[in-house]
């Protein structure tokens, strides 16, 4: 019998729900909000509000396209956590009411250790080639920047970690300074593909061991900007690209740098990229080229498994089913990740 899990995931601005069929996703729902742009990032209150207007026409659509009805399911996950509060709390109630009502286990998921476990998710007709343990991951998010061990799906070690700023947020706050709306991650990836990497040069951190630091890369972008703005009111329109791809650059640099350190020296020949910055198409080249140059095995997630979606989630869960994992009603959200 094939074990159909519901996952709904709800950390931050995407509403999205899946259905897995053991390890084979049917169908994976993304409502991603729109509300925010003009803000310039995710305001909470409003993530809330919408995703207790998206939860119920995703859920269900879900469902649909997997062909599925809910009394085919056999468990609900979630995401716990970390994210915002008022965007997990509507994920979480829901799921829970939603296992109550069916009568089935309810399984909360972390949200950085699904965007890992995303690379085990098999599509329908796909060829399926998920990584082999033990394997390296270079988890890059919004809200998160880490360089992780992983040794089974139950096994993960944080080896470095961003002691500021995440990648997706350099990303994001770059873009904010040029006047491109939120999420400047894409639009950057987008323009850098008409522009010179080595146009302007930005300083690395210099922090020891695996651990990151991109809030310094932010504050230089900005003074740089600012003095250029004073000799000519059109810098940034005119060297638009070259600013998007430099930046780039230098976030990329400054991320495989350390992340190759980090599989030297722990001699592991199996590396994975994960989180919205995965999709960032120089990332994924520079991945490549650098397996080709150390002889590591390279594991890019497919595009929609990159960002936020319940797929992973989906497959997180499952899992966890096997293993017995379940939760209960009284576990409540956290909102970092060392609260798990
Ligand atoms: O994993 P995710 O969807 O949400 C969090 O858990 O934070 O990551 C969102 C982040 C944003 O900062 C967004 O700008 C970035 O991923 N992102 C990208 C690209 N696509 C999304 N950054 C660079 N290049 C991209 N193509
Ligand atoms: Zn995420």
């Amino acid at each position: 019998m094939k074990i159909n899990i519901l996952g709904i995931e709800s950390s931050c601005d995407d509403t999205s729900a899946a259905v897995i069929s053991d390890k084979t996703i049917l169908s994976n729902v993304i409502a991603s909000q729109k509300v925010h742009e003009s803000y310039g990032g995710v305001v909470p209150e409003l993530a809330s509000r919408a995703h207790q207007q998206n939860i119920i026409p995703v859920i269900h659509e879900a469902l649909k396209r997997a062909n599925l009805s809910k009394n085919q399911l056999h468990a609900v996950a979630y995401t716990r956590g970390p994210g915002l509060l008022g965007s997990l709390l509507v994920g979480t109630s829901f799921a829970k009411s939603f296992a109550m009502g069916l009568g089935i286990p309810l399984i909360d998921v972390d949200h950085m250790d699904a965007h890992i476990l995303a690379h085990f998710a098999a599509l329908p007709d796909q060829p399926y080639d998920p990584p082999e343990f033990p394997f390296l991951c270079l988890t890059v998010s919004g809200g998160h920047t880490q360089i992780v061990r992983v040794d089974s799906p139950f096994e993960m070690t944080i080896l470095g970690r961003t002691i500021d700023d995440a990648a997706g947020e350099a990303f994001d706050k770059a873009a904010k300074i040029m006047g491109l709306p939120y999420p400047g991650g894409p639009i950057i990836d987008r323009l850098a593909k008409e522009g010179n990497p080595e146009a302007f040069k930005f300083p690395h951190p210099q922090i020891p061991d695996f651990d990151y630091s991109f809030s310094g890369l932010k504050t230089s972008f900005l003074y740089f900007l600012r003095d250029e703005l004073k000799k000519d009111d059109d810098f940034i329109e005119k060297n638009k690209n070259d600013l998007c791809a430099s930046i780039q650059k230098t976030i990329i640099d400054i991320l495989l740098k350390k992340f190759l350190k980090a599989a030297h020296k722990t001699g592991i020949k199996t590396i994975a990229i994960a989180g919205g910055v995965s999709a960032n198409s120089e990332l994924q080249k520079q991945m490549r080229a650098a397996g080709e140059k150390h002889n590591l095995k390279v594991h890019i997630p497919k595009f929609e498994f990159t960002t936020d979606n319940a797929a992973m989630i989906a497959i997180t869960g499952y899992f966890k089913y096997i293993n017995n994992e379940f939760s209960d009603m009284e576990k409540t959200p956290y909102s970092r990740s060392n609260s798990k």
